[in-house]
């Protein structure tokens, strides 16, 4: 037995490329540049216990993601593998997915307070019924098993939904709007942690020892979305620490003891997305990965795999 994870959505909110954008990596992939390949949005599936998937955050994009890995696809008349999801925050490209969900298979969502608020507000969640679909709160730094799979959240800096901002945003609470999450099986442990502000103490503790480290990769360079025409905000400021500078995760990681490192979450505008880049060699060169759609990782044998589409 092994802990045993897929890709289902390596980019950011947005896929890439993104609906609207030609920004210069979007750009290449509407061209068809080999040089790059297109991602789905934000989300992982886990085999929390034997043939049993949890998805971790469930995207905009899930019915596409469900049609291109044969583990999440269904066994049975009305029956699936998967089982459970777990929400790291409350942005549409993490919630999203759940409206996919409906059609009353029994499922439970797992969810911080905040986060389980954000879909008690929004009536369109109502439509996984709660007869079928159960709701678990679950309190920061209290394990709980998901089939054979113990499951730990811990805050991470963070804020609330874009959706959600007021005047009196404060970015780098900790306090469960913004969550990673451990995940130990068979003596394995993985950490995903798609979204972090800030790289502490606290979140380079969590991730200590790790077998495999699922981390925010949306910027490469805090301001690249200014330069690259596209908007104003820092990746900071949308809650993302960048990848490069002073506190950046390269820096921010260096000396942790992680078996592997994989950049998730990653923003069209990012120039790791391009083989041949820069910036992909200088992350490599650290010691990362840049995580593609459909990327089967197993924590024992630190064995991978690409391109687990079925026929
Ligand atoms: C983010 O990660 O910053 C969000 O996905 C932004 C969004 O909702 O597009
Ligand atoms: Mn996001
Ligand atoms: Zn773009």
């Amino acid at each position: 037995m092994t802990l045993r994870l897929v890709v289902l959505g390596s980019a950011a909110g947005g896929g890439f490329p993104q609906w609207n954008c030609r920004c210069p990596v979007c750009a290449l992939a509407w061209d068809g540049d080999t040089r790059v390949k297109p991602r789905t949005q934000s989300s992982i599936a886990v085999e929390t216990g034997k043939g049993r998937w949890t998805l971790f955050n469930a995207s905009p994009d899930l019915r596409s993601q469900i049609l291109a890995n044969r583990q999440i696809q269904p066994t049975g008349l009305r029956e699936t593998p998967i089982g459970a999801v777990v929400l790291t925050n409350g942005d549409v490209d993490h919630v999203d997915g759940l409206i996919t969900l409906r059609e009353r298979s029994p499922l439970t969502v797992y969810a911080t307070s905040q986060i389980s608020a954000v879909l008690d507000a929004n009536p369109i969640f109502g439509v996984l019924a709660k007869d079928v679909v159960a709701r678990e709160v679950v309190e920061l730094e209290k394990p709980f098993e998901i089939d054979d799979t113990r499951i730990e959240f811990f805050g991470v800096p963070g804020k609330v939904p874009l959706y959600l901002e007021t005047e009196n945003l404060k970015i780098g609470d900790t306090s469960g709007d913004t969550i990673g999450v451990t995940m130990e099986k068979d003596g394995a442990r993985l950490v995903y942690i798609p979204g972090c502000a800030v790289v502490n103490d606290d979140v380079r503790a969590r991730v200590e020892g790790a077998d495999i480290l699922l981390f925010d990769g949306t910027v490469f360079h805090d301001d690249e979305m200014e330069k690259a025409g596209v908007g104003q905000k820092t990746g900071r400021r949308m809650g993302h620490v960048p990848i490069s500078g002073d506190g950046g995760s390269l820096d921010a990681f260096k000396g942790v003891k992680i078996g592997r490192k994989i950049y998730i979450h990653i923003n069209n505008t990012n120039r790791i997305l391009i083989d041949g880049s820069r910036e992909r060699a200088t992350v490599e060169a650290a010691g990362w990965e840049v995580s593609e759609d459909g990327l089967e990782v197993a924590a024992d044998l630190a064995h991978t795999s690409r391109g687990s589409t079925a026929a």
